[in-house]
Formats: C-alpha cells, sequence, structure tokens
C-alpha cells in the first residue's frame, strides 16, 4: 500500500479513538466565534496528528484547523481537520470526523477521512479508488437533479453574510430533498459512497476539503467550483456530485447566485 496512505490511516484511527473517547465524557466547550465553537477534543486530536505526521514526515508541511504544524515550503503538505463537525460534537449528535489529505502542488493525493462512532474509515490515494472500510466505493448512478439526494452545509463564520439559504430553497424544489449534517468531510464521502448525488458548500477551508474531495474523484464524481472551473482547495465554492447531474447542479447554481447578485 502508498506508504503515506498507511501512515494516514494509522493517525486517523488514532485520533478516532481519542474523539470517540472525549464523545462519551462531558465536555468543555470554548467559543472561537460568535458560535464557532471549540473543545479539548479538537485540540488533542490535532496535537495527536500533529506530531505524529511531524515524526513520520519530519519534511513535509503542515495546516491544520485548531493552528497547529507549519508549511512553509513543503512540496508536500498535510491539511488536517481534528474534529470536522465541532458543533454535531459538542452537541452528541454523532456525526462528525477526523479529516487527513496530503496535498503536492494543490493536487490532493492520499485521503483519509474517518467517523469513528460510526466505525467507518474513507480513504484514497489517487489513481487508486475509493474505499469504504476497505471495500471499493463508486458514487450513486441517478441521472437526473429531480431524482437525487443532495446535501450542503453552512460554515459558522458566514451565517450573517452566507446567501446558501437563497440555493437551500431553490434545490428543495428540485431534489428529493437537501440534507443539512454539519460535516463537510462526510458530506463528500457520502457522495462519494453514493448516500447523497450532490454536495455544495461556500466558504470551505481546505482541511474540510482536502482528503473529501479526492474521495469523491476517486469514486468517480465531480469536483469544481460554482462556475465549473476546477475547485481550488480552500477557494470561495464547491460543488460536488456523481459527475452525472454536475451540468444540471451547476445551472441551477449559478442561476441563483445571478438571483442573489441582482438583488443584493
Ligand atoms: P468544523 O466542524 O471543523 O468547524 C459546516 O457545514 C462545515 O463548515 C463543517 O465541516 C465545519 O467544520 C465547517 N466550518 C465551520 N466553521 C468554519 C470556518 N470558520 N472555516 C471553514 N470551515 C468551517
Ligand atoms: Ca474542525
Amino acid at each position: 500500500m502508498n506508504e503515506f496512505l498507511g501512515v494516514a490511516i494509522e493517525i486517523a484511527r488514532e485520533a478516532g479513538a481519542v474523539l470517540r473517547d472525549g464523545f462519551f465524557r462531558p465536555k468543555k466547550i470554548s467559543y472561537k466565534g460568535e458560535v464557532d465553537l471549540v473543545t479539548e477534543s479538537d485540540r488533542r486530536s490535532e496535537e495527536l496528528v500533529v506530531a505524529r505526521l511531524q515524526k513520520r514526515f519530519p519534511d513535509h508541511g503542515i495546516v491544520a484547523e485548531e493552528g497547529g504544524g507549519a508549511a512553509a515550503g513543503a512540496k508536500y503538505c498535510w491539511h488536517v481537520d481534528p474534529l470536522d463537525g465541532t458543533t454535531n460534537f459538542a452537541h452528541g449528535y454523532p456525526c462528525f470526523a477526523v479529516s487527513i489529505g496530503l496535498v503536492e502542488d494543490g493536487k490532493p493525493l492520499v485521503g483519509v477521512v474517518f467517523n469513528p462512532i460510526a466505525d467507518e474509515l474513507f480513504t484514497a490515494a489517487r489513481g487508486e479508488g475509493a474505499f469504504l472500510n476497505g471495500n471499493r466505493i463508486r458514487v450513486s448512478p441517478v441521472e437526473k437533479l429531480a431524482q437525487s439526494l443532495v446535501a450542503t452545509g453552512f460554515p459558522t463564520h458566514l451565517r450573517k453574510k452566507s446567501s446558501n439559504m437563497e440555493y437551500y430553497w431553490q434545490f428543495t424544489l428540485r431534489t428529493h430533498g437537501v440534507r443539512r449534517d454539519g460535516s463537510a468531510s462526510l458530506d463528500l464521502c457520502s457522495v462519494a459512497c453514493g448516500r447523497f448525488d450532490a454536495y455544495w458548500e461556500f466558504g470551505l477551508s481546505s482541511w474540510d476539503t482536502a482528503a473529501g474531495v479526492l474521495l469523491v474523484e476517486e469514486a468517480g464524481g465531480t469536483v469544481s467550483d460554482l462556475a465549473g472551473q476546477p475547485y481550488r482547495l480552500g477557494g470561495p465554492s464547491l460543488i460536488s456530485s456523481n459527475g452525472r447531474i454536475h451540468r444540471e447542479l451547476q445551472q441551477v447554481a449559478v442561476g441563483v447566485a445571478e438571483h442573489v447578485a441582482k438583488h443584493e
């Protein structure tokens, strides 16, 4: 197996055990912003992942959500969300994961997302396919937006100025439904394994998406920005799908964007 993938899996499992342990104990919550939560478990998981990666790959860069790691000038860079779905975690809603992606020049090479409560380990390496607990996964066969189940999210720091409610409304009218699960990395994995047919969101960071984007691509899906251009890690918009409904998804999204721009 790809050495990088093997190490990422080992570390994700270890960090997942830290998260699972914290989930079943009383939680200490602090605030990064008005509703931007952080718990002791975000920090513990991040310390573990960063320390393990630094030990195994001392010349690699690391970008981690809670500020650990250093990335300057490295060819390989790990993008780490030690706890994706912190709000869920803090409220006892068991939908969260640790997300670890390895990126070379902006291109994801390895992605691992682990949900320790469901015990679901999503893994991918570029060119080698996407897997859930070791079994190959593929995006859904759904051909039409009207027959799809889609998902989105609302990052906490954007909630006052986000126009995503307009998109939410328009996609609700055009699909079987829109889910809002609160963990970007797991949403992307749900597209990769065909539970969702599409997922879009604005304002995500590289640590939310580095692993999940590779999962979707390796499962045969498509990831772009709202305009249909290649998705750039940390870019302002992300739309992902099984590929078959991508054009329809994008057309609706562009229509909403135009409507929003006109009424701003
Ligand atoms: P988090 O739980 O790690 O904060 C919500 O749909 C998604 O947005 C979650 O994946 C959440 O990740 C992410 N999110 C929340 N606040 C964010 C921020 N300030 N920057 C980027 N992503 C954020
Ligand atoms: Ca996080």
